[in-house]
């Protein structure tokens, strides 16, 4: 089951899975997904998952799925993902974020399907002392409810693991951006986008006028915050990998944590610049003060998946790039 499966790496993940023989069930409210995604999925895959429009957070419609259906493995994508929305409605972030989660184990805990796979954020980490970050990095104080979601989200799967009714994996993604090479699906963000590629490329076809660069005094050699940019096609394989590592009992602990990421940093100009040469197109953009909240600098150490998971990303920057302007320009 894809809790979340027709979101933006929900659905890419759906595809990995379809396309490696997995049959799929998806759980979607379709709070933040369109039902366009389902035929999408379809047209690439040539299968058909089944989809469940549920709200995870109601309780007796969760356990119904696991009651329908027989399911051996969990990936749970579902959440709320928005940092400025967290910030204004905390207790809706909790209440989504958490009480889905909850719902979604006590379900497991009943019905004994014992594997999860858990989307997680670079975000636990907060502003890093050491770079790369490896898995080890300790968390620092959330900055916002969004990001104490999945510090507590994991910290609740910790115990689900501990007490022995459940096997996991956490995946902490970095900057996920792309699309499918199809640009039959990718990221459809709704209203203003927050995250930097969607709003450039959106920028790019003229969607928006201009792009703000949100702060060039950082402590960095241009100024500008620098991520680790990594495609959603690399992070869905690597779903795929920890689905099958839990099944097959390969996992080492019962409460195992990976980093996805490339661990490669580019800055925010270096993505502009970058995008600007993949695509020919002149962008829009100014210089404006910091967005509150940022982290000046941050990469993956990817190490433990390239060696433990047998993952390695391996779509550059300018595929990234490709791959989200042939998706712009076709929505
Ligand atoms: C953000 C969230 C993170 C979440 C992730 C999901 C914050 C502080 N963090 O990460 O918790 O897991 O999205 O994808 O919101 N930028 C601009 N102009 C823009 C938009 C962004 O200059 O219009 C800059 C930002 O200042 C930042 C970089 O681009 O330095 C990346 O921003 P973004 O894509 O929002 O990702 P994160 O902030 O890293």
């Amino acid at each position: 089951m894809v809790t979340g499966g027709l979101g933006y790496i929900g659905s890419h993940t759906v595809v990995e899975l379809l396309q490696a023989g997995f049959n799929v069930i998806i759980a979607d409210n379709l709070s933040n997904a369109d039902i366009f995604i389902l035929s999408r999925i379809q047209e690439i895959t040539k299968r058909e998952p089944v989809f469940l429009e549920i709200d995870l957070c109601d309780y007796e419609a969760t356990q119904t799925i696991f009651q329908q259906y027989k399911i051996d493995a969990v990936i749970h994508f579902a959440a709320l993902k928005s940092v400025s929305e967290s910030v204004a409605n905390p207790l809706f972030y909790y209440q989504n974020n958490l009480g889905s989660l909850m719902n979604v184990l006590l379900s497991m805990k009943k019905y004994r399907v014992r594997n999860i796979v858990f989307s997680s954020s670079a975000t636990v980490y907060g502003e890093p002392d050491k770079l790369p970050v490896t898995e080890n990095s300790p968390f620092k104080k959330a900055l916002s409810a969004y990001g104490s979601t999945k510090q507590m989200g994991e910290e609740i799967l910790e115990s689900s693991a501990a007490n022995g009714f459940a096997d996991i994996i956490v995946l902490r993604y970095f900057n996920p951006v792309g699309a499918h090479e199809s640009a039959l699906i990718g990221e459809l963000p709704r209203g203003i986008p927050n995250n930097l590629m969607p709003f450039i490329t959106q920028t790019g076809v003229g969607k928006r006028e201009k792009l703000t660069v949100f702060g060039d005094d950082y402590n960095t050699a241009d100024g500008t915050c620098i991520r680790d940019f990594i495609h959603v096609v690399d992070l869905a394989k690597a779903h795929v990998l920890a689905t099958e590592r839990l099944l097959n009992r390969k996992y080492e602990s019962a409460f195992e944590i990976f980093n996805l990421g490339t661990g490669n940093g580019f800055s925010v100009m270096q993505l502009i610049n970058a995008f600007q040469r993949v695509t020919g197109t002149t962008l829009n953009y100014q210089i404006g003060g910091r967005r509150a909240g940022d982290i000046e600098c941050i990469y993956a150490d990817a190490s433990k998946a390239n060696r433990i998971l047998k993952w390695k990303a391996e779509l550059g920057l300018d595929e990234m790039i490709r791959s989200a302007w042939k998706w712009e320009n076709s929505i």
